[in-house]
Formats: C-alpha cells, sequence, structure tokens
C-alpha cells in the first residue's frame, strides 16, 4: 500500500472504531459482533505498529472505554478500571500461562478461571458498610455515576454488617439473565414495539437511561468477581471470591482453580458446553493469575493487566470481506447466490461461503462488493448472511444483482407468480440439472444404486447414453462397456445395481422423483395414503391437503410434477421398465387398520402425536390434518382444538380418549 493509502486506512478504521465505541459505550448498542470489533482493533494496532509515524493522536488502540455520557455525574475511579487482553487462540492461552510461570520459577502459581460474563463492568464503592457508590467503567479512568438507576432496577447488598474494613469496591458484572431478556422481548413484540439485540444491550440501555422510572420493570442481575480493599483481607483472587459471597454478593456460578495450561483449556471446554445452561450471556473464560502478590509483580500495561487474559469463544455470528457471489443451480434449476468472503471461525469451523437464499433477500441486503457482512451459524449447517454493514462501504463499491439468465445453459431464467426462486426451466437439456436428477434418483436413501455416482452420471450423459432417470432401465452392456473407463465387471455391477433398484419400494420411488419439497417423510406419508401411482396422480389439490405435513406449498408442487408431460414421459418409461409404482396390498390389508383415516388433536400423557402417528402407521391406518366424513376415527387428547372436536362430532366420528385409543391399539 502507498503510504497516503495506509494513512487513509488508519484514518478509516479509527472512524469506524470511534463510532462502534460510540454505540457501545454512549448508547448501549453494538451493531458488530465483539469479534469483528475485535477484528478491526487488531487491524489498526498493525497498521500502528508497522508505521508509527501515522499513529493518530488519541487512537482507540490507546482508549480503554469512553468519555462518561452525558446528563450524568463523572467519578474518578480510585484504581483505573482496566480492559482485557483478550485471544480467541489456544495456543496465545498457553503462551500467557507459560509467561507467567517463567515469572516466578520458583515459586507455584495457579490460575482462577472464571466464565467472562456479557454485561457491564460495575464499580461499587462501600464505607462503613453501606452501600454509597455505583460507578460504570466509562473510558476507565472515570466513568457515569449511576447509584440512581441501580436502586431502581439492580438488586445489590445496601448494607453489610460484617464489612471487612472501613472502604472497599466490588467490581464485577450486571447483567440481565436470558429468561427476563426473553420476557422483556416477547412484550415488545406483542406490543410492535422493536426489539432489544441481546441482554448486554438492554443492560447499558437500562443503566443509562435518563428516564430511571421508564427501566423500572427491567430486573438485572451482578455477578462480582473483583474485591478491592487492603490486601491483607484477600491473599487471592480464589479468597476474594469467597469473600463476595459471605458478603451477600452473586458471584459466576462457575470458576475452577487451576495449575497449568491442560487444565485451564479443559475448563475452558467445560465452559463452553455448560454455558447454555447459565442464566447469563457468557462469551469467553477469563484466566487470572490467583495470587495477588504475583498479580501486582506482573503489573499492567496502559490498557490492561498482564495477569489476566480473556479467551473468548468463536461467536455464532462474525463478520467478514464480501469477495464475490456465485450463483448455484440446483437439481430441481433453482438458483441460489452465494456469498464468498475471507475465511472466518465461525462457532467451531472455518466458514468461506454462505446462502444469500433467493433474488429477493439479495436485493434486501443491498450489496456490494468489499462490503463488510454479518454471517450467521444457527441451527442450520449452512451458514447464512444476515446483514451487511453500509457505514463501511466504500464509495465506489460495485453493487451485486441477481442474473437473469441460467449460469450453466443460458437459458433466461423464470420465475413462478408468488414464489421467490428464481429456476432455469431448461430442465431437459440444462447439464447440472439433469446430473442433479439422476444423483438423487441413484442415491442411498432413494433407490439406492450405488455404482452410479458423480463420475459415471458424467460419462453417460456426455455418451447420451442417458438423459434421464428411466434412461437407466434402457441400458445396454454394449453400450456401456464401450464407454471410458467401463470394463466387463464395473460393466454388470453397474447394470445388475440398476436392475436391482427396481425392488425399491414406492415411498422410495417417489422420493427418488426429485418432486420440488417432496422429502422422504412426505414421500413415506404419500405412499401410504394413496398406495399407488395412479391413484397418487388422480389426487385434488383438497385431497393432498388432508395429509399432516402437506401444505399449499407441497401439494402445489406434487400437482406441478404430476401435471407436467416431461414427467409424465419419464413416469410412463419408469413403470414399463418395471419400477415399484405401488405399495403391496397383501401384507397391508392384514393390519388391524388397514385402510382407516385418523385424526390425532391435543396432547397425551403416554405418548407423542409423533410416537400416536408411528402407532397408527404402523397398525395399516393413515393419519390426516383435517376432520372430513372420510376420517374413521377422532384420537382426543387433552387440549384438543375445539373446532376439530365440534365437526368430528357433527360428522359423527367416534372420538377416542387416549385410554381408549391404546386399548384399541393393543
Ligand atoms: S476481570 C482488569 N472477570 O470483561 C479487568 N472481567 O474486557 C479485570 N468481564 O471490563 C476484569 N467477566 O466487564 C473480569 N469474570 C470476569 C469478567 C470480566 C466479564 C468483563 C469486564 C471487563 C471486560 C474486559
Amino acid at each position: 500500500m502507498a503510504p497516503s493509502d495506509i494513512s487513509k486506512e488508519i484514518k478509516r478504521l479509527v472512524d469506524v472504531i470511534r463510532y462502534h465505541n460510540e454505540c457501545y459505550f454512549q448508547k448501549g448498542i453494538s451493531e458488530i459482533s465483539d469479534y469483528a470489533y475485535d477484528q478491526l482493533l487488531e487491524r489498526l494496532t498493525r497498521l500502528e505498529e508497522a508505521h508509527p509515524h501515522l499513529k493518530l493522536p488519541d487512537s482507540p488502540t490507546e482508549v480503554i472505554g469512553q468519555q462518561p455520557s452525558k446528563g450524568f455525574e463523572v467519578v474518578y475511579h480510585q484504581t483505573p478500571m482496566l480492559s482485557l487482553a483478550k485471544t480467541y487462540s489456544e495456543v496465545e492461552v498457553i503462551q500467557f500461562v507459560e509467561r507467567a510461570k517463567k515469572m516466578f520459577p520458583a515459586a507455584t502459581i495457579d490460575f482462577v478461571c472464571e466464565p467472562k460474563i456479557d454485561g457491564v463492568a460495575l464499580s461499587i464503592l462501600y464505607e462503613k458498610g453501606r452501600l454509597i457508590r455505583v460507578v460504570t467503567r466509562g473510558d476507565g479512568e472515570k466513568g457515569d455515576d449511576i447509584t440512581r438507576h441501580v436502586a431502581q432496577c439492580l438488586p445489590l447488598p445496601q448494607k453489610i454488617q460484617a464489612a471487612p474494613c472501613d472502604a472497599f469496591e466490588v467490581r464485577g458484572e450486571a447483567f440481565m439473565s436470558k429468561t427476563v431478556f426473553k420476557a422483556l422481548n416477547s412484550a415488545r413484540k406483542a406490543k410492535g414495539e422493536p426489539l432489544w439485540a441481546n441482554p448486554r444491550n438492554i443492560t447499558a440501555g437500562t443503566l443509562k437511561a435518563l428516564d430511571v422510572d421508564a427501566v423500572k420493570d427491567r430486573q438485572l442481575a451482578f455477578y462480582g468477581y473483583g474485591f478491592y480493599g487492603p490486601s491483607y483481607i484477600c491473599p487471592t483472587q480464589q479468597a476474594a471470591l469467597a469473600l463476595l459471597v459471605a458478603l451477600g454478593f452473586s458471584v459466576p456460578p462457575t470458576y475452577r482453580v487451576c495449575h497449568n495450561g491442560m487444565e485451564i483449556m479443559a475448563y475452558v471446554a467445560y465452559c463452553a458446553e455448560y454455558k447454555k445452561d447459565l442464566p447469563v450471556e457468557v462469551d469467553g473464560v477469563v484466566i487470572k493469575v490467583n495470587k495477588l502478590d504475583q498479580q501486582d509483580r506482573m503489573g499492567t500495561t496502559a490498557k490492561s493487566p498482564r495477569w489476566a487474559i480473556a479467551y473468548k469463544y468463536q461467536p455464532e455470528r462474525a463478520s467478514s470481506i464480501l469477495e464475490g457471489v456465485t450463483f448455484q443451480l440446483g437439481r430441481t434449476g433453482i438458483v441460489t447466490p452465494v456469498a464468498h468472503f475471507s475465511p472466518l471461525p465461525l462457532a467451531g469451523t472455518m466458514v468461506r461461503r454462505a446462502s444469500l437464499y433467493n433474488a429477493d433477500a439479495l436485493a434486501r441486503l443491498d450489496l456490494c462488493l468489499g462490503d463488510t457482512i454479518f454471517i450467521e451459524k444457527g441451527g442450520e449447517i449452512i451458514p447464512k448472511v444476515v446483514g451487511v454493514d453500509s457505514a463501511l462501504r466504500h464509495t465506489d463499491s460495485q453493487p451485486i444483482r441477481f442474473i437473469c439468465s441460467c449460469p450453466a445453459c443460458g437459458t433466461l431464467l423464470h420465475r413462478a407468480a408468488g414464489v421467490v426462486a428464481y429456476y432455469c426451466p431448461n430442465k431437459q437439456r440444462c447439464l447440472p440439472q439433469l446430473k442433479g436428477a439422476l444423483l438423487h434418483f441413484s442415491h442411498r436413501k432413494a433407490m439406492d444404486i450405488d455404482t452410479l455416482g458423480p463420475k459415471t452420471v458424467d460419462v453417460l450423459l456426455e455418451a447420451k447414453l442417458v438423459q434421464t432417470a428411466a434412461d437407466l432401465y434402457a441400458l445396454r452392456y454394449d453400450a456401456v462397456n464401450d464407454l471410458e473407463g467401463f470394463q466387463a465387471l464395473s460393466t454388470q455391477k453397474l447394470l445388475a445395481n440398476i436392475q436391482a433398484s427396481k425392488t425399491r419400494p414406492f415411498d422410495r420411488v417417489l422420493f427418488a422423483l426429485g418432486i420440488q419439497h417432496v422429502g422422504e417423510t412426505v414421500a413415506r406419508k404419500l405412499a401410504l395414503y394413496f398406495r399407488s401411482m395412479e391413484r397418487l396422480q388422480a389426487a385434488t389439490q383438497a385431497e393432498l391437503l388432508q395429509l399432516p405435513d402437506i401444505g399449499e406449498r407441497i401439494a402445489q408442487s406434487i400437482l406441478d410434477y404430476l401435471q407436467d408431460p416431461y414427467q409424465q414421459t419419464i413416469l410412463n418409461a419408469l413403470q414399463s421398465a418395471g419400477v415399484q409404482f405401488a405399495l403391496p396390498e397383501p401384507v397391508d390389508s392384514l393390519l388391524p387398520f388397514s385402510s382407516k383415516n385418523f385424526v390425532i388433536s391435543g396432547t397425551f400423557q403416554k405418548f407423542t402425536r409423533a410416537e400416536c402417528t408411528k402407532l397408527i402407521e404402523e397398525a395399516g391406518g393413515r393419519v390426516l390434518s383435517a376432520i372430513s366424513t372420510k376420517v374413521d376415527y377422532f384420537v382426543a387428547g387433552t387440549k384438543v382444538g375445539p373446532s376439530k372436536l365440534t365437526k368430528a362430532m357433527q360428522c359423527g366420528i367416534p372420538i377416542l380418549e387416549e385410554d381408549e385409543f391404546i386399548k384399541m391399539m393393543a
């Protein structure tokens, strides 16, 4: 980079970090993840170290927090409230331990590991056993006096009978429990008010609200982790935690004294697992040298103590720079935009790509190349892009637009009315679609043709020996054997596997067809209910909607598939080839509830609804979702839907309560 560019970059980073500092420290809002913030700060630190002459006065790398807020009395801390050195790396934790050990070669050294509470740091001053002042961290040197606020929303020991000395200070973290946070947000949602992003934001917002009365109902809590008084009172951090409990404070619900790096990392792993059960959000583990005299000798830097380090868990949400967007074509022809970004550690794995879902989602995000994007890994395995930081956008960035034609075959993309997805309609010729459909057909859970993998499919497609699944059954030995890479044995195996697939039951055939939205479960339900392709082809939308798990979207997709002349040709060819197009009747008709229709409603004591469905299906019955004259039994638990009950009574359907149902099944 040219010096003028470096200077510009430093200025940009300083501005961005200052902006986020103001959000965080003044307004209690965090617009970016801690990880993203730490990355910005680290980049600035590196640039400043490499080019010290370009470092700006009052750089955020020197400042701990932020100036105290307006509207509060400013109070100077007796001892600066420092920050903690942070790391996401286990190696750096071990290096910290080794450094500390080296400093005291002749003495034993141990460490107290505590959860890092994601809240707001407070200092609480006591004199003659009485709470006299509560102050925020502010810029580390001076903070806001929030004693009045705390009296409204944060219960703290006001008077301590057995005070260990005349004056002392307790430091710790104020927070809102996950339960209170959820309840408050539900209430806000019900009133249509904007939701709080996380418990930390609301804690900071509550403690700094200018209208104290407005925050009375927000119950906050506090964990103490520091005692500041004469050093003879607490010679160790462990003793400080015990003393805080004796004084009436809550301390972090788990902490452990560790003697080496291995024990520390074991605690880090334990806490990663256990933190979901804690009442408070925990974003890491703080590792502190236990003995106070050793802490004193290790000292501090301008920003943080040398005797402690915070190991932070990799976030489930983080940010990265968007390097490009590609458009992926699925086996059903649907085109999905995929974001590519600089690799990022997210909840334990390195992530480079995330789904952008569809054209609408892409438009909503309004992305440009080089944007800082937020990526989340929630319950789903595939990470997703959930936002963009437009404040960080360069003015000349190039916007990203959805494509108009298929990335594989160039056909103009279509979009069905009321559907968000664009798809390539060229399903008969578009190679990735043909390949995807064949691979799905041969999948282990579908027709299970295990010798028909991606390479073989490519070869067969290229040789134009197959185009659809039906063509597989017309393959001749000579034609396959002549293909490159095939020999007698592999040809025989492939053809034998294809032949064997004709015995796969009808439900697997239905799944193998690759009808959009028809997964294994829906295919099984369809097969059990309709029992043959012929009956399924005659089904109306209303009839499909009767089945549990089938809503309008799935029903429409099934109807579209079955009415498509191209698919009909494939279906006819599959049937002629001898693929199973019906469930065998004889076995089923012996079952006690063969062809009987049930509707289940309410909750049961002895089984779940899923178990109830399984019992019925195993006995040959079918479970429907709606009451109609076709229903033979209504199984009613407690809290049964009143409209269903009334309708069942009107239709004269026998109503089985839990015990009766069990007897009948027995
Ligand atoms: S000890 C010198 N222990 O982390 C600072 N801090 O980035 C000593 N925090 O401002 C702090 N849990 O608000 C300590 N168990 C814990 C903590 C903890 C959360 C916060 C604290 C501090 C920030 C440092």
